[in-house]
């Protein structure tokens, strides 16, 4: 089964997006033949300053080595080193429905949010489909916000495969429902736009602290029971503790006598004992610009081969041959 995702460099990652989007997108690695790429050129519909994207680019491909994922079982690489992709979204473009882009929730978003709309962003799903539909893949894990992009990859696919011959495999999207929603220390979603984030690298031991003695609780006092399921605390500890230890510190909330101060003390603790091998990873990573480049590099190639056959066909059955 080949699996493939795409994620656009976008700035300083936190926990919500290591819980929501990484770590699913590292377990795939194990699932059948993973391809993910960075998707500068999407990024572009957004980010339009060379420096920003370069350093934005790079940041995600440190993080993502450093979290895990591993060369040997993931293409990784950049959208870019495969431009293949933008051709195949041309002669994907000329069967795609105006209407069927209007009609897209993602782009709608975008400009009710004062983004002024330019053609890339209106195009931006077909260039979607092309990153899946170049390299043939089966399945693309996607969040819920991106589901309906798969589904319009679907028709764009079968539109082309109906109007000439069928050139592409249309892919299933599977859609990460299982994946909890990470409160920010507010107790908001965690999003870089809320400014209630915990970043997964770069804070000091100072300022992680900080953070996480600021989360939002409720004002009971030590003595009292607590309810662990109404608790920002207790629902980021979750994320890193085992079964065992979740009940344990549940049952102490609900007795009473555990303040508020200790169960985010002893969530600080999970924090940096989770993230600190990683982070130390990155910092080693970090000095060796040359590795990480071979690795999208080589990853490229393994994309490219299957996205110059895929558009071999293409052109073939179009008649550009
Ligand atoms: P942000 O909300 O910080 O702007 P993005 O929209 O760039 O984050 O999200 C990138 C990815 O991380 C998406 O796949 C999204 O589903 C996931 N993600 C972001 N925030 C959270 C969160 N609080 N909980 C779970 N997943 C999240
Ligand atoms: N649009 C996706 C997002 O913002 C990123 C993406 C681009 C992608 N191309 C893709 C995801 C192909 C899956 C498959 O999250």
């Amino acid at each position: 089964m080949r699996i493939l995702s795409g994620i656009q460099p976008s700035g300083t990652l936190h926990m919500g997006n290591y819980f929501g989007m990484m770590r699913p997108a590292l377990e795939l690695q194990e699932r059948g033949e993973a391809y993910l790429f960075i998707a500068d050129y999407h990024a572009m519909t957004t980010i339009q300053d060379a420096e920003r994207l370069r350093a934005a680019t790079h940041e995600v491909a440190l993080d993502f080595l450093a979290c895990g994922l591993d060369p040997e079982k993931t293409a990784f690489y950049r959208q870019s080193d495969v431009p293949e992709v933008t051709e195949i979204a041309w002669l994907l473009s000329v069967v795609t429905p105006m209407g069927l882009l209007e009609r897209c929730h993602s782009y709608k978003d975008k400009i009710a949010k004062g983004i002024s709309p330019n053609h890339g962003l209106f195009a931006y799903p077909v260039l979607m489909a092309a990153d899946i539909l170049a390299v043939q893949s089966d399945v693309v894990p996607v969040g819920r916000d991106q589901k309906q992009h798969v589904e319009v990859t679907r028709d764009i696919a079968g539109k082309f495969n109906a109007q000439f011959e069928e050139v592409f495999k249309l892919p299933e999207p599977s859609i990460q429902d299982h994946v909890a929603v990470v409160p920010g220390v507010d107790g908001q979603k965690m999003s870089k736009s809320y400014d209630n984030t915990i970043p997964l690298f770069g804070a000091s031991k100072k300022e992680l602290k900080k953070k996480v003695m600021g989360i939002v609780t409720d004002s009971k006092a030590l003595e009292d029971p607590k309810d662990p399921d109404n608790c920002n605390v207790f629902a980021l500890y979750k994320l890193f503790a085992n079964e065992a230890e979740q009940k344990e510190m549940a049952e102490r909330y609900r007795k009473g006598g555990l303040g508020y101060g200790t169960a985010k003390k002893e969530l600080l603790a999970k924090i940096e004992n989770y993230f600190e091998p990683m982070a130390a990873r990155r910092r080693e990573l970090q000095e060796k610009p040359e590795y990480i480049e071979s690795v999208l590099e080589s990853g490229a190639r393994k994309a490219r081969d299957l996205a110059r056959d895929t558009l071999a066909k293409a052109r073939l059955a179009v008649g550009l041959d």
